[in-house]
C-alpha cells in the first residue's frame, strides 16, 4: 500500500532539515569559541526555532492532517503559498543580519508571522470543506484499528508504524484536547505577532526576539503548545489502548495555558508575570510525568531507538518543567537548550523514526545506528547544557570544555539523523 501524502510536507521538511544543519553548525561554533555569539547568535536564534522547528511543525501537521484527519486543503495552491512566505521570512532576516538591513529584517519578520496566519487559514479551510463534504481519502487508505508499517511502504521493515483512524473513547478524548491545544497554540503565535507589530509602530527598532514577552510567547507558547498537543495526538497512534488520561491533560493544558497569558502579556517586573513563567514550568513537569509513566506501555511494540527517544525527550522536558517552577528563568540559555534542543529535538527523532519513511518514501540509510545516534545527541545536549549553566561561574573553563564537547556531539548526532535520510536505501531484493 502507498500513501500519497502532499509533497508540500515533504519541502517542509527538507527545508527544516538544511536550515537545521546550518543552524547547529553555527551553534557548535559558539560552543566552541564564546566570542563569537554575539556575532553568530542572531542567525542561529533565527534558523533553530523557526527554521527547523517552526518549519518542522507546518510539514508535520499538513501530513497529520491528512494521515490522522482524512483532511485535505481545499485550495491546494495555498500550502505553497504558506511556503513561498515562510521561506522568504527566513530568508529576509538571514541576509537582513548579514547586510546589515533592518527593513528586510522588518519584512522578514512580517512574512514569519504571516505565514503563521497562511497556516491557521489553510488549516481551517481544511476542516470546514471536510465537514461539508465529507470529502475522506479513498477507502482503500487505510481501514480502522489497522497500524499502517513503514514496511508496508517498501519491502524491509526497520521500524513498526502508526495506528491511524482510531475507535477508542478514550483516545478521541485526548485528540480533542489536543486539537483545543493547537489551536491555543496558534492564538498565541497571532497574539505575539499583534505584539510585536503595535511594539515597532511605538518604540521602533527590531522588537520581535528583543522582548521577552515576545520570545516567551513564541517560545513557551507558539513551538511548546504546539509539541504538547501534537504528542497528545501521537502517543495513542503507537498504541491504541494506551493514552495519557484526558481529563488530567486537559488541566494541565489549561494550566500552561493561564501562564502563558501572565508570563505573555502582563510586564516582566510584575510578581504576577514570573508566577506565570512559573506556572507554564509546572505544567511542562505535570505533562511530563504523564508521558513518562505511559511510555513503557504505549511503546512496547516499536524498537528501541524510538522509545528511548521519547523517554529522553519527556525527561527533559521534566527537568526543565522542575527547574522553571523553582525559578529558572524560560530565557536563560539553559532554559532554552532544555526545551528546543534536549526535549523537543529528541522528540523528533523519536517520531522521525516512524513517521519520516511514511512522509519521504525512504528508510532511515543506518537504522542500526539510530539509538546510537539519540545517545550522541543525548550527551551533547547534557553538555551542551552543563557548560551553559557553568559558563559564567568560577569554574568557566571546565564548563567552556564541557560547553565545546557538548555542542560538537549534538551536532554530530543531528547530523548522522539527517544523513539517515539523504541516502536512499535501496529495497532488498
Ligand atoms: C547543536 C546544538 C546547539 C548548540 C551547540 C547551541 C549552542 C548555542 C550557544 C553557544 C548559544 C549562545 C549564544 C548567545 O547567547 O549569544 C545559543 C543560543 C541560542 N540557541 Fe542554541 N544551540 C543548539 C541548538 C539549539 C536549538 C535546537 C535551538 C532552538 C530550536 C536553539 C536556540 C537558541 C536560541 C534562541 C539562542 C539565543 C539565546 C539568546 O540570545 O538569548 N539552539 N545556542
Amino acid at each position: 500500500m502507498r500513501i500519497r501524502i502532499e509533497p508540500v510536507s515533504r519541502v517542509f521538511l527538507s527545508a527544516a532539515l538544511v536550515h537545521f544543519l546550518i543552524g547547529t553548525t553555527l551553534g557548535a561554533l559558539m560552543a566552541s569559541n564564546v566570542t563569537w555569539w554575539d556575532s553568530i547568535s542572531p542567525y542561529h536564534a533565527e534558523l533553530n526555532p523557526f527554521g527547523w522547528l517552526t518549519f518542522l511543525i507546518y510539514g508535520m501537521t499538513y501530513a497529520v492532517l491528512q494521515l490522522f484527519a482524512s483532511l485535505r486543503v481545499p485550495w491546494k495552491g495555498l500550502p505553497w503559498i504558506h511556503f513561498v512566505v515562510a521561506e522568504a521570512g527566513v530568508l529576509l532576516i538571514i541576509f537582513g543580519y548579514l547586510a546589515q538591513r533592518p527593513l528586510w529584517i522588518h519584512w522578514g519578520w512580517v512574512c514569519q508571522t504571516s505565514a503563521g496566519i497562511l497556516f491557521l487559514i489553510a488549516v481551517m479551510s481544511a476542516v470546514v470543506s471536510s465537514r461539508r463534504s465529507r470529502k475522506l481519502l479513498p477507502p482503500e487508505a487505510i481501514s480502522p484499528e489497522t497500524p499502517v508499517h513503514v514496511s508496508e511502504l517498501d519491502d524491509a521493515p526497520p521500524f513498526t508504524g502508526f495506528y491511524f483512524n482510531l475507535e477508542k473513547g478514550e483516545v478521541r478524548d485526548t485528540d480533542r484536547v489536543a486539537k483545543r491545544g493547537t489551536s491555543l497554540a496558534l492564538i498565541v503565535l497571532i497574539v505575539a505577532t499583534l505584539f510585536a507589530t503595535m511594539d515597532g509602530i511605538l518604540h521602533g527598532g527590531d522588537p520581535w526576539l528583543s522582548s521577552k514577552r515576545i520570545r516567551i510567547l513564541l517560545f513557551d507558547g507558539w513551538i511548546a503548545g504546539t509539541v504538547l498537543a501534537v504528542s497528545l495526538h501521537l502517543l495513542p497512534r503507537y498504541r491504541p489502548s494506551v493514552a495519557v488520561p484526558s481529563k488530567i491533560a486537559h488541566l494541565a493544558q489549561s494550566i500552561w495555558f493561564i501562564g502563558i497569558l501572565l508570563a505573555g502579556i502582563l510586564p516582566p517586573a510584575f510578581w504576577l508575570q514570573q508566577l506565570g513563567t512559573r506556572v507554564i514550568g509546572l505544567s511542562f513537569a505535570v505533562i511530563a510525568l504523564l508521558y513518562l509513566r505511559r511510555i513503557p506501555s504505549a511503546l512496547r511494540q516499536t524498537q528501541p531507538p524510538v522509545k528511548l527517544a521519547w523517554t529522553i525527550a519527556w525527561a527533559f522536558a521534566f527537568i526543565l518543567g522542575t527547574c522553571q517552577t523553582l525559578g529558572l528563568r524560560p530565557l536563560s540559555l539553559p532554559a532554552i537548550h532544555l526545551l528546543f534542543l534536549g526535549w523537543i529535538t529528541t522528540l523528533v527523532y523519536g517520531v522521525g523514526y516512524v513517521f519520516f519513511p511514511l512522509l519521504l518514501h525512504r528508510f532511515p540509510a543506518f537504522a542500526r545506528m539510530a539509538s546510537f545516534q539519540v545517545l550522541l545527541s543525548t550527551v551533547g545536549a547534557v553538555l551542551l547544557i552543563i557548560g551553559m549553566v557553568g559558563a559564567e561561574s568560577e569554574h568557566a573553563g571546565l564548563f567552556r570544555y564541557a560547553l565545546a564537547i557538548g555542542g560538537s556531539s549534538a551536532m554530530a548526532g543531528f547530523f548522522l539523523f539527517a544523513l539517515q535520510w539523504s541516502i536512499k536505501r535501496k529495497p532488498r531484493a
